[in-house]
């Protein structure tokens, strides 16, 4: 697949995917180096366009990540985010020097507000900045964007006039970014047509969005600005990002691709690859994907009323404006339960959208095997918990190995845990105020720390007494939080996984020591 989209491609929409570096800035969220190869691998395999993996001055982890992820990509671009500052530029060169198909993304706030009180530098400095920033990665790299940070909050005639000057400085792409999600649609297209309209040079640039949705506004902000020319979308899997989010990939390419003949534009994605890919980051980040979520929730295709579904059974049109399929979910009535075997399983991951490599795989259906002799009816739902569990775990150094909890009204509460550290088994036993007290408690002794629970929710993945707990624990140590999930049909159980799974995101956190005035 070309990722160099011609000029002749004149309905081409560019698809920039930033799950890596503006989704990982998501509040709890953090991705180890294996798990973002594994992203970055499933978004090349979609046809994503541009793939920007990291902001590798930030910290060694992001330099790592982004120079394997350029190692491995080959089919899509991979850009390195970098300040407007020499150093910056080179570390993100440094970092893309095995890319197939690298870009340089440079940004430098121009607001008057982000100008004044975050980089204290007058305008004409800004301006000067960006032509030394873009000429200098020029020189580096063939491919360069350039980004005015808090683009919608910026003075036009200072926007257009920067815009012009990155460009002959040799930007190829202009990125607008919504950095606060202040925008609105049609004041959006405005200022992408005076774009078009002022900037004598814009025709040698391509236009791009990038949106956050503080007002749940990101998808439309991106669409309504295609609509007035810009043909580049930054969006991430799930819309996961900063605060609200960011304009959520699956959203813009299903609307541009159900509603083409109001937007005829075509991406290079193919839906088919929306739902295993979005179930991917779901369970590396541990973010679940709401169920009522345009395209990706678990109702997105449910029809719960009797007169839907009486419509969806004579014509599937009178209440599906999008297949199931065309996102990658099959229509099937495979029920499972102990006795499915191997095959049954596989085809069953496959209708509900994963790929697992064999070990992932061996993985889930002993998961699934135990849980089946627990529970008759295994539904869609308890495979995917149980596969997520699996997907989330596969690259923990601290692995749960066994649970005995003496709990009830006359205590005291104890538990007995057994903790796999890399590869040495360990053993606690603990008091607590409590079941789920005194096995955190025993976890603290094999894995002493002084990170602060911030959150313990627990959610039945389905009805009934037999329903397996899906259990999400908030974890925070010097303003760093991480969340993590456990699943399983016993509460605490699922409670330790998800305990044990939130600390080995710490100690990959701890290992990265990201400084917080990093982000962008
Ligand atoms: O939101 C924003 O402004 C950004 C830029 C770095 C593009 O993420
Ligand atoms: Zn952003």
């Amino acid at each position: 697949m070309s990722t160099q989209v011609k000029p002749s491609d004149a309905n081409r929409v560019i698809i920039f995917d930033t799950t890596l570096r503006d989704g990982e800035q998501s509040p709890g969220c953090s991705m180890n180096l294996q798990e973002k190869i594994q992203v970055a691998r499933a978004l090349e395999e979609m046809g994503v366009d541009v793939i920007e993996a990291g902001f590798p001055i930030a910290s060694r982890g992001d330099f790592e990540a982004v120079r394997e992820v350029a190692n491995t990509v080959k089919n899509s671009q991979v850009a390195g985010l970098a300040r407007a500052t020499n150093k910056d530029i080179d570390r993100a060169w440094e970092a893309l020097q095995n890319a197939a198909q690298p870009r340089i993304h440079s940004f430098i706030s121009t607001s008057p507000l982000h100008m004044k009180f975050k980089l204290q530098m007058e305008p004409e400095a800004v301006h000067q900045a960006i032509i030394d920033s873009v000429s200098y990665a020029r020189n580096l790299c063939g491919n360069v964007e350039w980004s005015p940070e808090d683009g919608t909050r910026t003075e036009p005639d200072f926007l257009a006039r920067c815009v012009e000057s990155a460009i002959k400085a040799g930007a190829g792409t202009i990125n607008i970014p919504d950095t606060v999600g202040y925008t609105v649609p049609e004041e959006f297209a405005e200022l992408i047509s005076m774009l078009m309209n002022r900037v004598p040079n814009i025709d040698k640039a391509v236009i791009s969005v990038h949106c956050h949705n503080d007002l749940g506004l990101a998808v439309a902000n991106s669409l309504a600005a295609v609509k007035a020319g810009a043909r580049q979308i930054e969006c991430t899997i799930n819309g996961i990002g900063e605060r609200a989010g960011n304009c959520a990939l699956e959203e813009v390419v299903m609307a541009m691709r159900t509603r083409n003949d109001f937007m005829p534009y075509e991406t290079g994605v193919d839906s088919t690859q929306i739902m295993r890919t979005s179930r991917l980051v779901s369970a590396i980040t541990g973010f679940s994907v709401q169920p009522n979520k345009a395209i990706v929730g678990a109702n997105a295709f449910a029809h719960e009323s009797g007169i839907h579904q009486d419509g969806v059974l004579k014509n599937a049109q009178t209440y599906e404006i999008m297949t199931p399929e065309s996102v990658g979910l099959t229509r099937s009535n495979l029920v499972m339960g102990k006795h499915s075997g191997r095959h049954a399983f596989k085809s069953k991951l496959k209708e509900l959208g994963f790929e697992l490599g064999d070990n992932e795989f061996q993985d889930a259906f002993q998961r699934f095997k135990e849980l089946a002799d627990h529970k008759k009816d295994v539904y869609d739902e308890d495979i995917i918990a149980l596969v997520d569990d699996a997907v989330v775990r596969h690259n923990d150094v601290v692995r749960f190995v066994s649970l005995q909890v003496v709990c009830g009204s006359t205590g005291p509460q104890t538990a007995e845990l057994v903790l796999n550290v890399q590869g040495d088994e360990q053993t606690a036993k603990a008091e607590g105020n409590g079941p789920v007290d005194a096995t955190f408690e025993a976890i603290r002794k094999i894995m002493p720390h002084d990170a602060v629970l911030q959150l313990y929710q627990v959610h039945a993945v389905t009805g009934g007494t037999d329903a397996q707990a899906q259990v999400t624990v908030r974890l925070e140590e010097d303003g760093k939080t991480v969340n993590g999930q456990g699943a399983d049909h016993d509460t605490l159980v699922a409670s330790a996984r998800a305990y044990v799974n939130a600390l080995n995101k710490l100690l990959v956190k701890r290992e990265r020591g990201e400084p917080a005035a990093m982000t962008a």
